[in-house]
């Protein structure tokens, strides 16, 4: 089978390797497609803090079982599914609170084991989630940028009354504006970014007002169209958004982190405390895979707006190039396998 590795930082190839058979509670996934996703250049870059190398990449992916390890259900073999790549050790702290994507042994599938960039890959049978033929093939590589949607909106609540302001609409900010609008149907959504060709996508995604803060101050345009948020996630993720954020914030309102920097952001305890504001973090995944393939089902959220180029995965190192020097004209970047 083909695969692609990163050998260490700056190297990617396409290398040939044996079809690996699946493990005892493992099944073996013949992929079909698979995103590329920002983390994945990280790898490639070197610039990942948790990565092992020689790594096969991708953990957003999907395909259809064709081999099962002992103690997997043979008739498991065929099915279609969709691979969350959080996993667990099931016995520290967070997992027995129901933490299980903060799991004190956590390791991801993609950066702590070899991924989904690959023609075959074997992971742990309780990570393949079923896909109903309602969903086809390609939306079901997209449920993992999905669920990190999901998991930072189960971490938040959602009103359907909410004015909700969403900060980036780059792929993430994109899954979090769907489903806000298609399966919490909040009434009032504003997007702000500072890329006109993405504010575009944050309209066709269902954004009431987007915002390009390139040319304008977010606080004058919100004062001047009396909108105070109630709900806000940060999807662009600079440490100083987190300032704005808390000034802009309705009292009892929700802020939602999605970021990495290490860069500190400057809060006052005060103006959290003055308003009561709630501030939520949210890592990967929690169990969330059912949840998004049933709004794939649903008709809720629209994979398909989603995906903006499909390449052939013998062409990764164009479809790499791509997103590197054209970010603005790319959402999710999508390779084919079968
Ligand atoms: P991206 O870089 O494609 O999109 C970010 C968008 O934010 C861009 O369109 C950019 O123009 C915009 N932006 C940047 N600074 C801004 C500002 N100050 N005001 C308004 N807009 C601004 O990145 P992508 O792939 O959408 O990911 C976003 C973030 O989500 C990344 O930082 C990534 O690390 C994080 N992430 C978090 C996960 C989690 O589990 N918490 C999982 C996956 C990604
Ligand atoms: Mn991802």
């Amino acid at each position: 089978m083909k695969s692609i590795l990163v050998e260490g930082p700056g190297q990617l190839k396409l290398v040939e390797k044996p079809v690996p058979d699946p493990g005892q509670g493992e099944v073996r996934v013949r992929v079909r497609h698979a995103g590329i996703c920002g983390s994945d250049i990280h790898i490639y870059h070197g610039t990942h803090p948790f990565v092992r190398y020689p790594r096969v990449i991708g953990h957003e992916f999907a395909g259809a079982i064709d081999a099962v390890g002992s103690g997997v259900a043979v008739d498991r073999i065929g099915q279609r599914v969709a691979v969350t790549p959080v996993i667990s050790c099931g016995a520290c702290y967070q997992c027995r609170v129901g933490r299980p994507n903060v799991c004190k042994n956590l390791r991801v599938v993609g950066v702590h084991f070899d991924g989904g960039f690959s023609e075959y890959c074997c992971v742990p049978a309780e990570l393949a989630h079923p896909v109903p033929e309602t969903v086809d093939d390609r939306a079901a590589a997209t449920v993992e940028p999905f669920s990190i949607a999901a998991n930072m909106l189960s971490r938040t609540d959602v009103e359907p009354f909410e004015v909700a302001l969403v900060y980036g609409a780059g792929p993430i900010g994109l899954t979090v504006i769907q489903a806000l609008k298609g399966v919490y149907r909040v009434e009032k959504l504003i997007v702000v970014d500072r890329i006109e060709a993405r504010l575009g996508w944050a309209r066709a995604a269902g954004a009431d007002l987007a915002i390009n803060t390139s040319d304008r101050k977010l606080p004058d345009v919100l004062t001047e169209k009396g909108l105070t948020p109630t709900l806000i996630i940060d999807a662009a993720c600079h440490p100083s958004i987190l300032e704005e954020a808390i000034d802009l914030a309705s009292p009892a309102a929700r802020i939602g982190l999605m970021g990495f920097s290490p860069d500190p952001s400057r809060v006052s305890q005060r103006k959290l405390n003055a308003k009561e504001l709630s501030i939520f973090a949210s890592r990967l995944n929690n169990r969330q895979f059912p949840n998004v393939i049933d709004w794939m089902a649903r008709g809720q959220i629209k994979p398909a707006q989603f995906i903006s180029h499909n390449f052939p995965f013998t062409k990764v190192h164009e479809a790499f190039a791509l997103l590197e020097t054209t970010p603005a004209d790319c959402c999710k970047v999508m390779l084919d396998f079968a």
